[in-house]
């Protein structure tokens, strides 16, 4: 039998900027959700890449002296790297200059031309230069003139241009929203476009003269296709759907409909109402969800060019020097900008999260446990049983226990409630302390009538241990695998299966680790 689809993206990065925690953060959550998916036995496929074409890439590359082919390859090749160094396990790496890409693009917009879809008119309306974005008068007005990213005036322009017919879809768009609660997360965002659309929808022009970088438009090659539509194009050619019966849509066609696009809050109209209706046109199925984060701030303040105060991928290597990239990772998914509100990068908070959960809590617990089965055990496994069946202390049945956290952990995960899920793993871990502070293994240790007790014990507490890892592996991959070579866990099998309970045999070694060391709170700016 297939095993279950899922797909999920990234937005695809602009290369005329450099890599960013911004970058690093939507890629990772989109690792860590295909990481524990793929470890849930389901057919993962997560696609990342890089938006090439545009005036902003050719103003840049003219400034450097470069062709934009130069500047848009070095860039991509960078963006790529960085993600190799986060060890993100995309897919596909989509660049929106592959001829695969342009040649697709091309074929849906003729299909959206021969539909009437796409037409040819006159448009005037306020330009911000910087964003390659048209304004409406309204919102013009609401922005005082002035680009909202940049600051710059917004300009006067008139163009003839190709125009897609979005106001067709304000209906239908309506009604899918209606229906379909969850296909734009979190709330507060689906409301943001629910009130929107009830502004109205205009026709959207894409395409333009003023520049030559971007793929012609077909038939027409004065006009490029807008960046945007070129873009959001990429999550459906990377699966070859515009080329139907080809290699690529043979392999992937039927990832499609995204089960998740992540996003940050700044695109969030192109992804919930342009991408939507463009489908919706073509008549293909529209994506499960369209989930939105918001923005990572750095030490109380935007981030920006003028401020120079990105985190940067100097200052992220520091971070991974001194913490682990599993300590960046769980920083990433527990503190970062999931829900409607940013969220500040600050040192200090780093280090606190650093040392409460991951020395204090992952690293303490599994270091406590395999310490004990070496001192008191020779560093071999003990049993839980006693003549023959297993000890319950305290009256803690950790079968079930476990089997809640494994629950909670994959239903929060399959949602994107990512800090939910980690804190179901974390939550068995803080009941592991607890369990050994109340039994006091130490003190068990010292009276040779209780032995069973101390060896149920501490086989309790290792698979507990073990089980949490399992669950907290797509989050720290490095370290999980450690500790589960340390302990002899198995690692054949569904996530479902390893994590029920009585994988560790008694009697194989177990050594002592030492996770997450103590680190040094210090300045970490490049
Ligand atoms: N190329 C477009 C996207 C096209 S998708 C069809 C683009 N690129 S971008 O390089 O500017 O990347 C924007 C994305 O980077 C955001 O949507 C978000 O995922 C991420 N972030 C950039 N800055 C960020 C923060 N400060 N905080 C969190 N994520 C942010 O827009």
């Amino acid at each position: 039998m297939d095993r279950p689809r899922k797909y999920i993206t990234t937005p695809i990065y602009y290369v005329n900027d450099e890599p960013h925690i911004g970058h690093a953060y939507t890629t990772t959550l989109c690792d860590i959700w295909a990481r524990m998916m793929r470890a849930c036995g389901e057919d993962v496929f997560f696609l990342t890449g890089t938006d090439e074409h545009g005036q902003k890439v050719e103003q840049s590359a003219a400034a450097r002296d470069m062709s934009p082919r130069e500047l848009a390859d070095r860039n991509s090749t960078a963006f790529r790297s960085t993600m190799d160094l986060f060890e993100l396990t995309y897919d596909d790496f989509i660049r929106t200059t592959d001829p695969e890409h342009e040649r697709q693009v091309q074929a849906f917009i003729e299909k959206l031309l021969a539909r009437g879809d796409i037409y040819v008119g006159t448009f005037e309306g306020w330009y911000d230069e910087g964003q390659e974005e048209y304004h409406t008068e309204t919102s013009a007005r609401d922005l005082s003139f002035a680009s909202p990213v940049s600051g710059k005036p917004l300009v006067r322009a008139t163009e003839e241009n190709y125009y897609f017919r979005l106001s067709a879809y304000q209906e239908r768009l309506e009604q899918l929203l209606a229906n379909r609660p969850d296909m734009v997360r979190p709330a507060a965002r689906r409301n943001e476009v629910l009130g929107r659309l009830r502004d109205g929808l205009q026709d959207v022009p894409i395409s333009r003269t003023n520049f030559s970088w971007g793929i012609p438009m077909p038939g027409d090659p004065n006009h490029v296709i807008y960046v945007w539509i070129d873009a959001l194009f990429n999550y459906a050619t990377a699966l070859g759907l515009g080329e139907e019966h080809s290699e690529r849509w043979d392999a992937r066609h039927e990832y499609w409909p995204a089960t998740y696009h992540i996003i940050g809050k700044e695109i969030l109209w192109f992804h919930a109402v342009i991408w939507p209706a463009i489908l919706l046109a073509l008549e293909l199925p529209v994506p499960h969800c369209v989930y939105a984060h918001s923005f990572w701030i750095s030490e109380g303040q935007k981030m920006s060019k003028s401020l120079g105060n990105f985190i940067d991928l100097n200052t992220i290597r520091a971070y991974i020097d001194r913490y682990s990239i599993g300590a960046l990772r769980y920083f990433l998914a527990t503190q970062g900008p999931l829900g409607a509100t940013d969220a500040d990068f600050v040192t200090a908070k780093f280090h606190d999260v650093y040392t409460s959960d991951l020395v204090n809590t992952v690293g303490n617990s599994t270091s406590r446990v395999t310490a004990m089965i070496g001192k008191y055990f020779d560093g071999a496994l003990p049993s839980e049983e006693s003549n023959g069946s297993r000890m319950v202390i305290d009256s803690l049945d950790w079968p079930a226990r476990c089997e809640k956290a494994v629950a909670e952990a994959i239903a929060e995960m399959e949602q994107f409630n990512l800090d939910r899920s980690i804190e179901a793993s974390m939550s068995l871990i803080r009941e592991v302390d607890l369990f050994i502070n109340t039994t006091e293994p130490f003190k068990l240790a010292k009276d040779p009538e209780r032995r069973d007790e101390l060896a149920a014990i501490l086989y309790q507490c290792l698979e507990a241990l073990r089980i949490a890892s399992l669950l907290l592996a797509c989050v720290l991959p490095q370290k999980t695998a450690e500790f589960s070579a340390a302990i002899g866990a198995p690692t054949e099998g569904t996530l479902q299966e390893l994590a029920a309970w009585g994988g560790l045999s008694p009697g194989s070694p177990v050594t002592k680790v030492a996770l997450f060391p103590r680190v040094e709170l210090a300045a970490m700016s490049s």
